[in-house]
C-alpha cells in the first residue's frame, strides 16, 4: 500500500479516525480480533492452542512498533490465521511479493516456522520498479475515504538497508530460518521460483503490472482452495485485472477468479483491515459439491 508511513493508521474504523469514541471503538474491535483468533479453531491441525495463539498475537501486535511498516498488525492476524487454518495435508509454501522492510515478512515468518512452510519473500528491495505507461496515477474506490488516487515513482519503498535490512530485522524479530529471498523485479525472477506448490501468495506491490507478474507466474503453482491475498484492494486497476477475462484466458488458460473485499477489502469483526483475495476454486466442484441457491424471485415473488 501506498500512502506516507506517517499518516498511515492502517486499520481504518466505520466510528471515524479521531476522537474518543472512536479510539475506544478501536479498542474494542482490537481486543475482539484477537480474542477471535485465538478462540476459533485456526492452528488445531498443527496442535497450536489458544494461549499459543494469544502470544503469537502479542508478539505481533509488539513487533508492530519495532519495523517501519505499510501493514497494520491486525492485517497480519488476518494472514496468519489462514496459514493456521491450511491443512497440514495441503503441502506447501507461502509467498510474499513486496516487503518493504519486511514488517509483514516478520510476521508470516513466525507462523511460517509454527506450521513447518517455506516463506520467499520477493523484492527487488530497490523499490518500485518504473511504472508502465498509464499506470504512474492509480485511482483507488475506497468506499470510505471517496476517490483518490497516487501517483508511483520508481524506486519507491526502498527497504531501508536494502535486502541485508530487511534481513537483519527478520533476525531480530522473526524466524529467518524459514525464509528464501528471492532478489530482483519480479518479471525476472518469480518464472523461476523455487518452488511446485504454494498455499498463500500476499501481494502488496502497489503496480498492477507488478501484480499480474505475481498472478502470471505464482497463480498456476497455488492449491486448489488456497488464497492469493492483495492489499490493493481499493485500486480499480489491480481488482479489475482479477475479473479481466481476456487476460487470464490468454495468460493462464482458465477463467478470472473474481476479488473477495474489493473497496475496503473483507470485513473481519468490526472493521477491515484493508485486503482482500481471490481464491483458487474449480467450478466443476463448486457445481458438483457447492450449495445451490434458489434465486427469491426465480418463481416469482407471490407466497
Ligand atoms: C508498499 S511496499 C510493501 C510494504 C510492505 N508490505 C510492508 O509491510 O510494509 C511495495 C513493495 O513492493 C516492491 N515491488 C513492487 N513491484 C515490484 C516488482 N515488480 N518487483 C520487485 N519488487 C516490487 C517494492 O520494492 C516495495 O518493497
Amino acid at each position: 500500500m501506498s500512502t506516507e508511513p506517517s499518516d498511515w493508521k492502517g486499520w481504518e474504523i466505520y466510528a471515524g479516525e479521531r476522537g474518543l469514541t472512536a479510539r475506544l471503538f478501536s479498542f474494542l474491535n482490537d481486543s475482539l480480533l484477537v480474542l477471535r483468533f485465538a478462540a476459533n479453531q485456526s492452528g488445531k491441525d498443527y496442535g497450536i492452542g489458544r494461549l499459543a495463539k494469544l502470544k503469537l498475537a502479542r508478539r505481533i501486535v509488539r513487533n508492530s512498533r519495532r519495523v517501519r511498516s505499510l501493514t497494520s498488525w491486525q492485517l497480519h492476524l488476518v494472514l496468519i490465521e489462514e496459514i493456521l487454518r491450511i491443512p497440514k495435508s495441503v503441502k506447501g509454501d507461502v509467498v510474499e511479493c513486496g516487503c518493504y522492510n519486511g514488517a509483514t515478512t516478520i510476521s508470516l515468518s513466525l507462523a511460517c516456522a509454527l506450521t513447518n512452510r517455506r516463506l520467499f519473500v520477493c523484492d527487488s528491495f530497490e523499490g518500485l520498479p518504473a511504472p508502465l505507461p498509464g499506470e504512474e496515477n492509480d485511482i483507488n474506490a475506497d468506499s470510505a475515504r471517496e476517490m483518490l488516487y497516487y501517483h508511483w515513482e520508481e524506486g519507491e519503498f526502498t527497504s531501508e538497508g536494502g535486502l541485508d535490512g530487511v534481513k537483519r530485522n527478520v533476525e531480530r524479530l522473526g524466524d529467518v530460518s524459514v525464509c528464501r529471498f528471492v532478489k530482483g523485479y519480479f518479471e525476472n525472477t518469480l518464472k523461476d521460483i523455487d518452488t511446485d506448490s504454494i498455499v498463500l501468495v500476499f501481494e502488496d506491490a502497489d503496480l498492477v503490472s507488478s501484480v499480474r507478474d505475481c498472478l502470471r507466474y505464482l497463480w498456476p503453482k497455488l492449491q486448489e482452495g488456497c488464497r492469493f491475498f492483495s492489499h490493493e484492494p481499493a485500486s480499480i486497476a489491480v481488482v479489475s485485472a482479477f475479473y479481466d477475462a481476456g487476460w487470464w484466458k490468454d495468460n493462464l488458460g482458465t477463467p478470472p477468479p473474481g476479488f473477495f473485499g474489493s473497496g475496503r477489502g473483507i470485513a473481519v469483526v468490526l472493521a477491515h483491515p484493508f485486503v482482500g483475495y481471490a481464491e483458487k476454486f474449480s467450478a466443476e466442484k463448486v457445481l458438483q459439491q457447492g450449495q445451490k441457491i434458489v434465486h427469491g424471485g426465480s418463481r416469482g415473488y407471490q407466497a
